[in-house]
């Protein structure tokens, strides 16, 4: 796959099916709920990444997203980035997923809910052995042994100290990098690029916007121009882009009754996210970034403002 900026349109979600009913399944099944936008970006990114078991996928502000989960099932090593703090993950997920990087003590709310009731009164009780004996169970159980380990790490995307370099096959980001104000973004590519192998490549989806940066406050995310996207992913003007068709894709996006009618339950219950009070009125589009780890110039330190 070629390096490329791609704004996307509702079209991926027939050209990708499968791969769409797939997303929306897990997401359901785990109760994930997705961003008005997700299924054209989880396509998007899903159709460009070589996914082989054992392979390492550095998921970029990942948060509790889907994709970690779905990339997982399929037996791929998941490094999980988020600067929040993921440490009470939810059952549901570490039930079913073999999730590292979560200490003993991260399951004192399990414990609570699953020991406090049928132990109560026994006065030799061992609550830290039992709680190594919840932590064993949830992160060693035999059903999760052909998915690939998550790796929780709490960082900055910018920083990641813990992580060698080189150390990484490909990186994806769905909807993360955007949370970077056009000055910071260049100085996170640098470092995504740091721990990727040569020849790997980062995906990413970010907002897009026409004629300047703006900050949509609903989302707490930025919208970039082409300019700015090149600039940050090191990504020369010979590299392929669709912003010209900025204005079609929009209205495409605007008419699309499958994003319109799959909203998540989320949006409905406040007017403080990417689509106040659930009302269809899309502002921004998504756009898809394909950036491999060789040809181009890497994103100098200078950059990182
Ligand atoms: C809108 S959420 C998307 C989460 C996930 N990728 C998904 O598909 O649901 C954006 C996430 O990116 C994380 N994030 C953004 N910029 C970051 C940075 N510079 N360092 C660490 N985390 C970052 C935020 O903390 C947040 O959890």
């Amino acid at each position: 796959m070629s390096d490329k900026l791609e704004l996307l349109s509702p079209d991926l979600l027939d050209e990708e099916r499968p791969v769409v009913t797939a997303i929306a399944g897990l997401a359901r099944e785990l109760r994930v709920g997705l961003g008005w936008h997700y299924l054209l970006d989880l396509a998007w990114i899903l159709r460009g990444l070589p996914i082989e078991p054992g392979m390492t996928v550095l998921d970029a502000g990942a948060g509790y997203g889907i994709l970690q989960w779905y990339l997982s099932d399929r037996g791929v090593k998941v490094v999980s980035v988020d600067r929040s703090d993921r440490a009470s993950v939810p059952l549901r997920f570490r039930s079913r997923y073999p999730v590292r990087g979560l200490q003993p003590g991260d399951v004192s709310t399990v414990v609570r809910s699953l020991g406090g009731e049928v132990r109560r009164g026994r006065p030799a009780f061992d609550s830290g052995r039992y709680a190594r004996g919840v932590f064993e169970r949830l992160t060693r159980s035999e059903t999760r042994r052909k998915r690939g380990t998550v790796t929780f790490h709490r960082s900055e995307l910018g920083r990641m100290d813990m992580i060698p370099s080189e150390s990484i096959d490909q990186i994806v980001a769905v909807s993360a990098l955007e949370h970077n104000d056009p000055q910071e973004l260049p100085g996170v590519v640098q470092e995504l690029l740091r721990v990727l192998r040569p020849g790997g490549s980062v995906s990413a989806t970010l907002g897009a916007s026409a004629t300047h940066d703006w900050f949509h406050e609903p989302s707490r995310g930025w919208c970039y121009t082409e300019p700015t996207l090149r600039h940050a992913f090191g990504l020369p003007e010979g590299v392929s882009s669709n912003y010209g068709r900025y204005d079609d894709i929009m209205s495409a996006v605007r008419a699309s009754a499958e994003l319109r009618d799959n909203l998540a339950a989320l949006y409905f219950r406040s007017g403080n996210n990417g689509m106040p009070w659930g009302k269809w009125d899309p502002q921004y589009l998504s756009v898809g970034v394909l950036r491999s780890k060789n040809g181009h110039e890497p994103v100098s330190s200078d950059d990182a403002g």
